[in-house]
């Protein structure tokens, strides 16, 4: 079996074992709160934008609550894309309840139909999304291939620098150290079989094969693919990981747009 096909194993398997209520006021919120899953980096840039008429999609989008948000800016069509068939299904279901003009598919990123090339006007990922591909070229590539002219491609993430980090938990890490202890460089996944911590907690779980890329992996990326760089973000707060290195002027997350000229 491939990584992919283990880690839509495992996603599927923590979804399963999610948390009390994990998801349940999904709906509720998107009802009654503005952009209510969209980071506050991600809320300054595209509430800059015009999104009528546009067709959006998110890229590993899991259960679709971001592009959900996303679409109340007015976007005519969203597409969101994701390994798992269960985050899908809850996606859907989702999107159903509001009345959202999204469609779900859950499908491998790197197997996207030809049918979608040159539809979007607007691609995100989100956090945590790239850390599931070994190479990022390919990806980086669907994402030309998929956007219509002047389309742009936002990536909003943990940073690179993170993972010379250990986190709480790890035998490595030393409470108010910054101890850097993973290579920069490094080429082996991490292998990880305690659920997905956020959706399911702690758990014995099928295998997550997972990457550490460096600021060249993703800024080449962007540029071998043909986009054109506007605009690299780097921030000291942390997106979801772990808040232990913030306070500490270290980069921790960044935000990146990419237009298709
Ligand atoms: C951490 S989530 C990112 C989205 C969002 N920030 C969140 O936290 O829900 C990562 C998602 O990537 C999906 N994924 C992993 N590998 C993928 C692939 N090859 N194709 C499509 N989706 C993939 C997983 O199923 C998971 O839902």
């Amino acid at each position: 079996m491939d990584y992919i096909q283990s880690n839509k194993l495992a996603w599927e398997d923590a979804f399963r074992h999610r948390k009390p209520g994990w998801g349940d006021d999904n709906v509720a919120r998107l009802q009654s709160e503005h952009l209510p899953f969209l980071h506050p980096d991600i809320v300054r840039v595209v509430e800059g934008m015009a999104f009528q008429g546009k067709t959006v999609a998110q890229f590993c989008c899991n259960n679709g609550r971001e592009l959900l948000s996303l679409m109340q800016l007015g976007a005519e069509r969203g597409f969101g894309f994701d390994l798992a068939e269960n985050l899908i299904a809850q996606a859907r279901e989702m999107a159903s309840t509001v009345g959202a003009a999204c469609t779900f598919e859950a499908c491998n990123l790197l197997e996207l139909p030809a049918r979608y090339t040159g539809q979007f006007d607007f691609i995100f990922f989100t956090v945590g999304a790239l850390a599931w591909f070994e190479d990022l070229d390919p990806v980086f590539a669907l994402g030309k291939r998929c956007l219509k002219p002047d389309g742009v491609l936002l990536v909003h993430d943990s940073h690179p620098l993170l993972c010379l980090l250990p986190v709480p938990g790890e035998e490595a890490y030393r409470e108010g150290e910054v101890r850097v202890s993973y290579p920069y460089f490094r080429k082996t996944p991490w292998l990880e079989n305690s659920g997905m911590g956020y959706l399911s907690g702690k758990y014995d779980s099928p295998t997550f094969t997972s990457f550490t890329h460096t600021v060249s992996d993703i800024l080449g990326g962007v540029l071998r693919a043909g986009l054109c760089l506007e605009l690299f973000q780097e921030y000291p707060h942390d997106v979801g990981i772990t808040p232990v290195y913030e306070g500490k002027d270290l980069p921790l997350s960044y935000l990146l747009l990419a237009k298709n000229r």
